[in-house]
């Protein structure tokens, strides 16, 4: 008989591909914070990202905002505890003199915006405007500098005009602008992908051009000065990671980037909305290539910097489809789904999991422009799925990360896999953990056994999904998706089950 029902199981176990689901987490044993600046934002100066997006312009009467910014986005984004905010690009960092952009605004020469619809910006949006939002949402400035058509001295002034409180030539034309105070801005990008659209450059030739800039940025009034982060790799491009960390003095790095996209093809990147499931695989599969590229690249920077002290700046990923039918192809405007709420919360996920190395990371992007939290159609605005996982995620903000094993069922199409779920989990301040479930099988729900390595008990659970993984939230349905309670969970002592649906995601509040 016994014979009988483990071949039984075993017959189930390969017709399902089911393996009992665990994680073993000791809750006691992190060392390592979770840096807030993982749950970071970006903000460019494309398509309707600022103008049309955050800005809307002092004068407009129809849409309530603060200095011009739309004050429901400043309460949406407050609310997420974003910490920190990269400004002005992307690719447009590396076309923007800053000095068009100070000054009675009528006076402001205008610009084209070459990489992003070539349309005319009349560059009301500046160094004012942008930090003094990021005061109100209390967060923190990441400015990336102009390297690709800027000069050694234009960055220099910059840091000046923002950073500097004594007499000097760029503080006195700030206080003339009508700051007294500087704003101490510490997180400063030396181009951005200076080995494309930033400039083209070779590794050793950008290794050069940042050595020099980053001598002349003064760290002047800053609490243990600036940090510089060097413009990174774009995906597996190891041998960039290589270069900088070989050849660029560790006194004047603090941070090396890395870009990834979740994109099926960059020729063929499909709909936001509309997709089959070879391409809901394939997005999670290119989502899931983070993790390897966070180890590979780690693995490169351990070995020139073994005590991690430059950090690993994921300073661009997300999700990035064809634009939505009508609208202009160079404004990057997708729709939302429940596939985007996947890719935030695998990234978020393997981030926390690697946070000894990954110290920043800047969802792409805020408003309006590919997985933004955030879309706006005149006056309305909605929240997206990822707007939620970033929501449901903040828990994890600074916060202890909780060293755990775990063994997953793959998800299987078309005879491909990937590990069903993600997890991560941490310590609170106050003693509270949590843990940070995603399951991206499109059918099966899973059943997860969790063991502690001390008892707890359950304060609460949240939990975001929807019944079709195409679901969004839309300008009329805008809360089809968003967080409710979740409760499917038994806890005995130090022993805890949990059914988590297909396409899903769970935060759970222990102590
Ligand atoms: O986020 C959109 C663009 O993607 C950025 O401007 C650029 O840095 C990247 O290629």
């Amino acid at each position: 008989m016994k014979l009988k029902i483990a071949i039984l199981a075993f017959t189930l176990a390969l017709f399902t591909n089911a393996q009992e689901n665990s994680i073993d987490f000791l809750p006691s044993e992190g060392e390592i914070i979770i840096n807030k600046h993982i749950y970071g934002h970006f903000a460019e100066h494309l398509g309707r990202c600022i103008y049309d997006g955050f800005y809307v312009g002092e004068n407009n009467t129809s849409i309530p905002n603060t200095n011009g910014v739309r004050n429901d986005i400043i309460d949406a984004l407050k609310k997420l505890d974003i910490p920190n905010l990269r400004w002005p690009g992307g690719c447009f960092a590396d076309t923007y003199h800053w000095k068009d952009g100070i000054g009675p605004k009528d006076q402001r020469p205008s610009m084209v915006n070459t990489w992003w619809g070539g349309i005319t910006e009349d560059n009301s949006f500046g160094t004012h405007d942008f930090l003094n939002l990021c005061e109100v949402l209390e967060t923190e400035p990441y400015i990336s500098g102009n390297v690709g058509s800027g000069t050694v001295q234009e960055l220099a002034d910059w840091v000046q005009y923002v950073n500097f409180e004594g007499d000097s030539p760029m503080s006195n034309l700030r206080k003339q602008n009508g700051r007294e105070k500087p704003w101490k801005v510490k997180f400063w990008g030396v181009g951005n992908e200076a080995w494309g659209c930033g400039g083209n450059m070779r590794p050793e030739y950008y290794v050069d051009i940042y050595r020099k800039y980053a001598t002349f940025m003064s760290g002047a009034g800053i609490e243990g000065g600036l940090d510089k982060i060097a413009s990174g790799a774009s995906d597996a491009d190891y041998n960039w990671t290589e270069v900088l960390m070989r050849d660029i003095p560790h006194n004047l790095l603090q941070g090396v980037a890395l870009h990834h996209y979740s994109v099926i093809d960059w020729g063929n990147k499909g709909s936001s909305t509309d997709y089959n499931e070879d391409q809901y695989f394939m997005t999670l599969q290119r989502s899931w290539n983070m993790e390897e590229l966070i180890q590979k690249h780690t693995a490169i920077m351990d070995k020139y910097d073994p005590e991690k002290k430059v950090d690993m700046i994921v300073d661009e990923w997300g999700g990035w489809y064809d634009v939505m039918p009508d609208t202009n192809p160079g404004f990057l405007y997708q729709q939302n789904t429940m596939r985007d709420a996947m890719i935030a919360g695998m990234n978020l996920n393997i981030f926390n999991n690697h946070a000894d190395r990954v110290k920043m990371a800047n969802l792409a992007q805020t408003v309006n422009v590919l997985q933004a939290v955030v879309l706006t159609e005149g006056n309305k605005m909605i929240l997206t799925p990822t707007y939620h996982v970033m929501e449901m995620f903040k828990v994890h903000q600074d916060a202890v990360l909780i060293p755990l094993a775990l063994k997953t069922d793959d998800y299987e199409h078309n005879g491909q896999r990937l590990p069903a779920i993600s997890v991560s989990a941490s310590k609170s301040k106050e003693g509270l953990v949590h843990i940070s479930l995603v399951n991206i099988d499109l059918k099966e729900p899973k059943t997860i056994t969790i063991t502690m390595d001390e008892n707890h008990t359950l304060v609460s659970g949240r939990i975001l999904k929807s019944s079709a993984i195409q679901d969004h939230n839309s300008f009329e349905n805008p809360e089809k998706i968003k967080p409710v309670p979740f409760s499917d969970i038994t806890i005995k002592k130090d022993i805890g089950v949990i059914t988590i649906p297909a396409f899903s995601v769970v935060v759970l509040e222990l102590k």
